[in-house]
């Protein structure tokens, strides 16, 4: 038995990684691959609890350190729950967000420490890396124009955030696209849905041939 891959997807508010997570999940469904579609911060019951605790706009503020701390704690969670246990079965795990978030939202937005981010990944899931990473990059206002359309009520605590924090955070992914290429895909996430489709069926085609599935 091959041993699963996770493959991660990141881009700012709006940019389309929900969207793609399913159809990526289907793409590998459709070519007997078997997978999980999952989602940071939370993917299971107890880190959902966590997801709601970093996302709810609440009377007590909650700092940029809390904030890291708890990403990662929700991360330990769903590692320990369905992330490992998914790959050591072999089967493939889809991840709306990863620890990529947490160097361009965190670090790149609120100015945490990218060595202190460093060291909490390397304790927390030390060298699981993602397999592929698709960052899906667009212009801010069209991202947010984007989750505006989608969202129903109100927003939550990154939604609320300025147009020059979601700056810093995509100017903090395509950074890290830059230092690692081979792993983070860059899909031009203002293009046409289909369009963006054909651009990360290319890029699964290529982790397919590989030697990534069966
Ligand atoms: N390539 C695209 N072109 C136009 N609209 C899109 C595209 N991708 C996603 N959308 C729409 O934009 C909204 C936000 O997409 P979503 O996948 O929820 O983004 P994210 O999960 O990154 O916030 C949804 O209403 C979705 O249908
Ligand atoms: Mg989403």
């Amino acid at each position: 038995m091959s041993p699963g891959r996770l493959i991660t997807i990141e881009g700012i508010e709006g940019a389309g990684k929900s969207s793609a997570a399913r159809w990526v999940l289907e793409w590998l469904q459709r070519r007997a691959v078997s997978a999980h579609r999952t989602r940071e911060p939370g993917g299971t019951e107890l880190a959902e609890q966590v997801r709601r605790i970093v996302l709810e706009r609440g009377s007590e503020s909650i700092s940029a350190t809390a904030e890291t701390l708890l990403m990662f704690a929700a991360r330990a969670i769903h590692l320990d729950n369905l992330i490992r246990p998914a790959l050591a079965r072999g089967d493939w795990v889809v991840c709306d967000r990863f620890t990529d978030a947490t160097r361009a939202y965190q670090g790149a937005g609120r100015g945490v420490d990218g060595a202190w981010i460093e060291q909490l990944a390397a304790r927390v899931h030390g060298e699981l890396v993602p397999a592929c990473t698709l960052l899906l990059d667009l212009p801010v206002a069209m991202g947010l124009a984007r989750a505006k359309s989608r969202r129903a009520g109100a927003s939550d605590r990154f939604e609320a955030e300025t147009s020059a924090f979601f700056e810093r955070v995509r100017t903090g992914y395509l950074e890290l696209a830059r230092r690692e290429p081979h792993r983070i895909r860059l899909i031009d996430a203002a293009a046409s849905l289909e369009d963006v489709q054909r651009q990360i069926g290319a890029v699964l085609s290529q982790l397919i041939a590989a030697g990534g599935a069966a």
